[in-house]
């Protein structure tokens, strides 16, 4: 292990990588004993995603994912990390309102959640506007371009973003006014390997990939998708370590298992009076 890789994670970390040509790790993290787990394995960033509300609230999409939600999920991840850099994602339309609302919405993030950035998606000039003033509030910011799931209902579906001229000439050009308004890091989201590449070498600031190749300055995945615990659709770009909802399922069937016949719990899993003879006091009273 070198001093870079032992040190408690900033934001001033993280471009140091970038300089140093290491790879930024990054996971998503839902809760304590996740963030535990990810802290441990030497992770960089923990993303508290607002694909909690897909993977672990069980919504279609994550639209309908609240400030609340996502405030109490954060407080979680943050008490289960100790050196990774926690980033809260700001849910659909906590920064879609007022500069003053969406500032005081990020806030909470930092001040209530104890996240030390704040991730948003997109880069419309109104979006710029709000990350200049959150920058200025002193609000370090993740920007996140290419594929940005809170507009599904512009997208109609997920599908790769960036494909055609024009669709890389603006991605192109979000990362890069992300940029000039402040982010410390971007989010390119299934886009073509050839343009994130490009992007990487204009950028000062890191690029962090989801399904853009391996030319990004680090990679992100969701935690339930690398691991196996969701069981549903998996897009390409995701690479599954472990099958968790198989290994999790054959547990608990082996549970109902074992309580339907009697063999859980055992001797070994059960308690002992001290004396056998307290038994005789408890026993009721023989009736004459
Ligand atoms: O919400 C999320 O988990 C994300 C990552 C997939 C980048 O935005």
């Amino acid at each position: 292990m070198t001093d870079l890789d032992l040190q408690k994670v900033t934001i001033p970390y993280i471009q140091e990588k970038k300089e140093k040509k290491k790879k930024i790790t990054a996971l998503t993290a839902y809760d304590f004993p996740n963030a535990k787990i990810l802290d441990r394995s030497g992770i960089d960033i923990i993303l508290v995603g607002d694909s909690l509300g897909m993977v672990v609230l069980g919504y279609e999409n994550t639209i309908p994912v609240t400030m609340e939600e996502m405030i109490h999920h954060t407080k979680a991840v943050v008490r289960g990390t100790e050196r990774a850099l926690v980033v809260g994602d700001m849910p659909y339309f906590s920064f879609h309102l007022s500069i003053e609302e969406s500032v005081f919405n990020a806030s909470r993030f930092i001040k209530e959640a104890g996240a030390k950035a704040v991730k948003i998606e997109g880069a419309s000039p109104k979006r710029l506007m709000l990350i200049e003033n959150l920058v200025e509030a002193e609000i370090p910011v993740m920007g996140h371009v290419g594929l940005t799931p809170q507009s599904i209902c512009h997208f109609g579906k997920f599908k790769v973003k960036g494909k055609i001229k024009e669709e890389a000439e603006k991605i192109m050009k979000d990362a890069q006014e992300l940029e000039a308004a402040g982010v410390f890091a971007v989010i390119l989201e299934c886009i073509p390997m050839e343009l994130s590449k490009l992007i990487t070498e204009k950028l000062q600031i890191p690029t962090i990939g989801i399904g853009a190749g391996p030319y990004c300055d680090g990679q992100i995945l969701v935690f339930h998708d690398l691991t196996g615990y969701s069981n549903g659709y998996l897009p390409k770009f995701v690479k599954k370590y472990v099958n968790l909802h198989e290994i999790l399922n054959n547990a608990v069937s082996a549970y109902v298992k074992d309580v339907e016949n009697g063999s859980f719990p055992d001797d070994s899993h059960s308690y002992h009076l001290k004396d056998k003879k307290i038994l005789d006091g408890l026993k009721p009273a023989k009736k004459e």
